[in-house]
């Protein structure tokens, strides 16, 4: 199931918007900021589909009956591009367990080589786990990292991979290799990736105008 919130007219696109304008990106602080707002609207959408459970809350005046989450969320992400979207997610999910692989692309090698050498994770077993991972590319750090949080961490109930732009490669990446109940979501479905695997028109490298050049 993918959902694109670009498909409805909301705030998002005009977050979107400036994070992808080569003049406001150079306002870094903004970029993150932009980043961050993205994270909490998308947290709200994936919030929908969670399982809720009715609790009653003793107020000053009566009892209300109301449906809160069940369990929070666990919250992964990929360094370090990944960490002011993320920001966005804790904000909302405010006492989730948040879970951090290190992936980077090896510029050396041939042809596209991830290299995961970094994870850190809480159990995933019957959970559900919401993946923040902006940029959905090639899509292979976002499944190399599901690979990995599967052996460490085991099998979570349903599995929420939040990006902001996606490219149809990585759909099918995840379409392909993902053998866990998963959502797709996005801001953005773009048109293809060029020669050097960046998603086009994209934004550009968002841990680069995150956080300066590598
Ligand atoms: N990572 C980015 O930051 N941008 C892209 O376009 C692709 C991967």
């Amino acid at each position: 199931m993918v959902f694109n919130l670009s498909e409805q007219n909301s705030i998002a696109n005009q977050f979107l918007a400036e994070l992808r304008d080569r003049d406001i990106q150079r306002d870094r602080m903004r970029f993150r900021k932009n980043m961050e707002r993205l994270g909490e609207i998308m947290a709200y959408e994936v919030s929908k589909k969670l399982q809720y459970g009715t609790r009653i809350v003793e107020g000053p005046l009566d009892k209300s009956r109301i449906n809160v989450l069940k369990q929070e969320p666990l919250l992964v992400t990929i360094l370090r591009a990944g960490l002011p979207y993320f920001q966005g997610f804790i904000n909302v999910f405010d006492r989730a367990d948040a879970a951090f692989v290190g992936a980077y692309r090896d510029e050396f090698a041939h042809e596209l080589t991830v290299r995961t050498e970094y994870i850190t994770t809480p159990a995933l077993t019957g959970r559900e786990v919401i993946l923040v991972d902006p940029m959905l590319a090639t899509g292979r750090s976002a499944t190399d990292a599901i690979d990995l949080l599967i052996k460490k961490g085991g099998r979570p109930q349903h599995l929420h991979v939040v990006a902001l732009v996606a490219a149809p490669e990585g759909i099918k990446q995840l379409a392909q290799h993902v053998n866990v109940p998963y959502s797709l979501w996005t801001c953005a479905i773009d048109e293809s990736l060029n020669d050097k695997f960046y998603i086009v028109p994209g934004l550009g490298d968002a841990g680069d105008l995150s956080y300066g050049t590598k």
